[in-house]
């Protein structure tokens, strides 16, 4: 059935009531995130519904997710026991406070992820994004030295090209220029390691590139600038994934813990990417045999089916709050929602997923073919550089010249449109990342997409 509604000047050709019910009558007051406004407006790109490896548009057409919605359903969408354990939560118990009060399936979950993540990273606090996570992890960490009687170390050190969402710990402590000019002076206190990308080095490379390590030493330097004993935390993503897919120097985190060691700074993985099977294990950590001491995640927790973050610390650090009369509150922190009924219900099954279909193995295996598929662009005009890690790859594109992001844009466009593929932008740099449970022909089908439109576009 066709429709055109009077105040929508984007004609859709509708094929079933279905699709015309959930059609939007005005797309004037929701202000999206991180989005062009105008332009989307002026031809919105609309989805209805999505099963596994795909989205249905509103106009009926079906898209391939290359990038797991926003790096988070790992275990592809709208699984029937996702579903279905969040249906059930629905009816059971909608919401309970998590302050003072608790539900059992929040110990459940807490028990599963440290269950999951190495060594002595035993106590969960839960929020609802990775935003938050970081927020709860740097307060955390200041904190922590804090209640040892060390307060002067209050200064984070975070890195150039590091994304840490939104909040404004994470943005002091990012190093995305765009996200940080507009919004005033930010947290004190705050330095900067170099970004661990240089093309000159690493163009081309597969997995952890070889040179980079050295640039950790960084870490020293600013040591010795401010003194140790003012600086409470270091925060890193093992893959910088927001900025382009820039994976670490082999042996760059190792370094990194030892240098923290050696001056009692407390090291934090941003794993709100990285975490539940993006490169092939629970945690990056466990890849590269580091263990920091605290890890943020989100996004891959309920495989993006209802927001939840949290973070990961190292029982020592739980173990330093537990202290003075037990009446008393000992973290002056937390969220109306952590540890949401639906969250955790959602969390539960899809680690149950994660863990029966092998999904965080199942990337491992595919990382080679992942990445030689990847590598079939290489040659293609206007391919700069491509990174792969996990199941996870970043092309650089040439930029126009005096329009740096558009050639993305058009890129990223024209997959939705004309190729039915959601790739992923930042600048000019396509971003690739797949729900863990793609088959090794819907990878060939990415990339062949993927290499149309980029032909299409330089
Ligand atoms: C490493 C990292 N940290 C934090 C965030 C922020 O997560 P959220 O958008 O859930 O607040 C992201 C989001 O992509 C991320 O990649």
């Amino acid at each position: 059935m066709a429709a055109k509604n009077p105040r929508d000047d984007v004609v859709m050709t509708l094929t079933s009531d279905e699709t015309a019910a959930r059609r939007p009558n005005d797309l004037e007051s929701f202000w999206l995130p991180f989005t062009p406004n105008r332009a989307f407006k002026r031809a919105p790109r609309l989805i209805a519904r999505a099963k596994d490896m795909h989205y249905f548009t509103t106009d009926g057409r079906v898209v391939l997710d290359g990038t797991a919605g926003l790096w988070c359903t790992n275990a592809g969408h709208n699984r029937d026991a996702i579903v279905a354990a969040i249906q059930q939560q629905a009816e059971e118990l909608d919401y309970s406070p998590a302050f003072q009060f608790a539900h059992p399936k929040a110990f459940e979950l807490a028990s599963r992820v440290a269950a999951l993540a190495p060594a002595d990273l035993d106590r969960v606090f839960f929020c609802n994004s990775g935003s938050e996570a970081v927020d709860t992890a740097l307060k955390i960490a200041l904190a922590y030295h804090n209640v040892r009687g060390q307060g002067a170390r209050t200064r984070l050190i975070g890195r150039e090209r590091g994304y840490h969402g939104v909040g404004f710990g994470g943005i002091s402590v990012g190093g995305i220029v765009t996200n940080r000019k507009f919004f005033g002076t930010l947290l004190a206190g705050v330095d900067h390691l170099p970004a661990t990308y240089s093309r000159g080095h690493q163009a081309f490379t597969k997995g952890e590139p070889e040179w980079g390590a050295h640039l950790a030493d960084e870490l020293e330097r600013i040591v010795a600038l401010h003194d140790a004993s003012t600086i409470a935390a270091v925060i890193v993503e093992p893959m910088a994934g927001s900025t382009g897919v820039l994976p670490a120097p082999k042996g760059y985190l190792a370094k990194l813990r030892a240098i923290c060691d050696r001056h009692g700074i407390l090291l934090i993985f941003d794993e709100v990417i990285t975490a539940f099977g993006r490169l092939g294990h629970a945690f990056a950590a466990e890849r590269y045999g580091v263990t920091p001491d605290m890890i943020t995640f989100a996004k891959g927790i309920t495989s993006g089916a209802v927001p939840m973050g949290g973070v990961i610390v190292r029982e020592g650090i739980y173990d330093a709050f537990m202290q003075g009369p037990e009446h008393v509150v000992e973290l002056f922190h937390g969220y109306t929602y952590s540890a949401h009924p639906l969250a955790c219900a959602a969390g539960l099954a899809t680690l149950d997923l994660y863990r029966d279909e092998k999904l965080f193995e199942r990337a491992r295996k595919l990382e080679p073919a992942w990445a030689d598929a990847a590598m079939t662009l290489k040659d293609l005009p206007g391919v700069l550089d491509i990174r792969t890690v996990g199941l996870t790859a970043g092309i650089d594109l040439a930029s126009r010249p005096g329009a740096y992001g558009l050639r993305a844009y058009e890129a990223m466009e024209r997959g939705f449109r004309d190729e039915g593929i959601m790739v992923r932008i930042t600048g000019d740099t396509l971003a690739l990342t797949p729900p863990l449970i793609v088959s090794e022909a819907q990878i060939g089908e990415i990339f062949d997409k993927v290499g149309r439109l980029i032909r299409a576009v330089i």
